[in-house]
C-alpha cells in the first residue's frame, strides 16, 4: 500500500509554523502542489525558502482566515494558476483561555473567530471549486478539547467542539458532490502554541500521565494522518473525527498500566 498524492493541489491554512508547517511539507513531499497560507509573513518567507531548497511545488499567501474577501482572492489565484483545489486543510488556530468568570470577551471572540468561523469561511470560499470538480477533501483541525476539555479552556474547547459538529453537518451537505469532510483531534503535540515539552518536570509528568502511550506526539503523527485522509485510501471516510492523541484518557487512569507493568515495561 503506497500513498500516491502526486498531481493533487492542496491549501493548508496557518501552515507557516507548527503542525500546519509539517502537514504542508509532508503533502509537498508526496508530490502535492501545496499552497501555504498564514498571517505571519516572516514565517511564510521561511517556509518559502524551505520549499525552494527542497524543490517542492506550491505557493505562499498572506491570508487571515477571518477575511473572506482575501480568501476569495487567494482561491481565485490558486484556481487560475493550478486549475483546481483537491484538498483543504483548515489548520489555523489559536488557543487563548482562562476561567469563564474572568475570561475576556475578546479572548472568547478570537478563539471562535479564528478556529470556528475561520474554518467556515475557508470552506465557504472553496466549496464552489470542489463542487465544480465533483470531488474534494476537507480536513479540519479539531482538538482533544472537543472530546474532554480542560480547566480554563471554555473559549478554545467550545470553538473546537463547534468544528467537530460543523464537520459533520458539512459532510452531510457535500456527500452528493463526492466531497469528504473530516476532522482530527490532536492530543498533546509540543509546539510554540503550548510549550508542553518546556514546562517544569512535574507538570510534564502530570500531563504524560493522561496518555496511554505516555509520550508526546510529534507533528509528523498529525501530518501522516492528513496524508492518509487526503489519499484514495480514505475514499469512504467522511463526517468523522480521528483522535491522534496517544490514547489520551482511553482509560480513566492510563498511569495504572505503567504502575502494574513495573520494571517489565520500557
Ligand atoms: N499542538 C497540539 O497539541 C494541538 C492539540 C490540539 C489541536 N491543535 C490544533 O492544531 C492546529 C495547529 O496547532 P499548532 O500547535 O501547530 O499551533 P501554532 O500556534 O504553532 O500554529 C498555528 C498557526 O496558525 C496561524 N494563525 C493564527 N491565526 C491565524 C489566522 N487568523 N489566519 C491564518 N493563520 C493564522 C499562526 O500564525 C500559526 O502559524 C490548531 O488549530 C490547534 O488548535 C494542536
Amino acid at each position: 500500500m503506497q500513498i500516491d498524492l502526486s498531481g493533487k493541489v492542496a491549501i493548508v491554512t496557518g501552515a507557516a509554523r507548527g503542525i500546519g508547517r509539517e502537514i504542508a511539507l509532508a503533502l509537498a513531499s508526496e508530490g502535492v502542489v501545496t499552497v501555504v497560507t498564514d498571517v505571519n509573513e516572516a514565517n511564510l518567507d521561511g517556509i518559502k525558502r524551505e520549499f525552494d531548497e527542497l524543490g517542492y511545488r506550491g505557493a505562499q499567501y498572506l491570508c487571515d482566515v477571518r477575511d473572506f474577501a482575501r480568501i476569495e482572492q487567494v482561491v481565485e489565484s490558486i484556481v487560475q494558476t493550478y486549475g483546481k483545489i483537491d484538498i483543504l486543510v483548515n489548520n489555523a488556530g489559536v488557543a487563548g483561555g482562562g476561567p469563564v468568570a474572568s475570561l475576556k470577551e475578546e479572548v472568547w471572540d478570537l478563539n471562535l473567530d479564528i478556529n470556528l468561523k475561520g474554518t467556515y469561511l475557508m470552506c465557504k470560499g472553496i466549496i464552489p471549486v470542489m463542487k465544480r470538480q465533483q470531488s474534494g477533501r476537507i480536513i479540519n483541525a479539531a482538538s482533544f478539547a472537543a472530546i474532554v476539555p480542560s480547566y480554563g479552556s471554555a473559549a478554545y474547547a467550545s470553538s473546537k467542539a463547534g468544528v467537530r459538529q460543523f464537520t459533520r453537518v458539512l459532510a452531510g451537505e457535500l456527500g452528493p458532490w463526492n466531497i469528504t469532510v473530516n476532522c482530527y483531534a490532536p492530543g498533546m503535540i509540543p509546539t510554540d502554541m503550548n510549550h508542553f515539552a518546556e514546562r517544569p518536570d512535574n507538570e510534564q509528568e502530570r500531563l504524560l500521565d493522561t496518555l496511554t502511550l505516555r509520550r508526546w506526539g510529534s507533528k509528523d503523527h498529525v501530518a501522516h494522518l492528513i496524508c492518509f485522509l487526503a489519499s484514495d485510501f480514505a475514499d469512504y471516510i467522511t463526517g468523522t473525527m480521528i483522535d491522534v492523541s496517544g490514547g489520551k484518557l482511553a482509560t480513566q487512569i492510563p498511569k495504572v498500566a505503567y504502575e502494574k507493568a513495573g520494571g517489565e515495561a520500557k
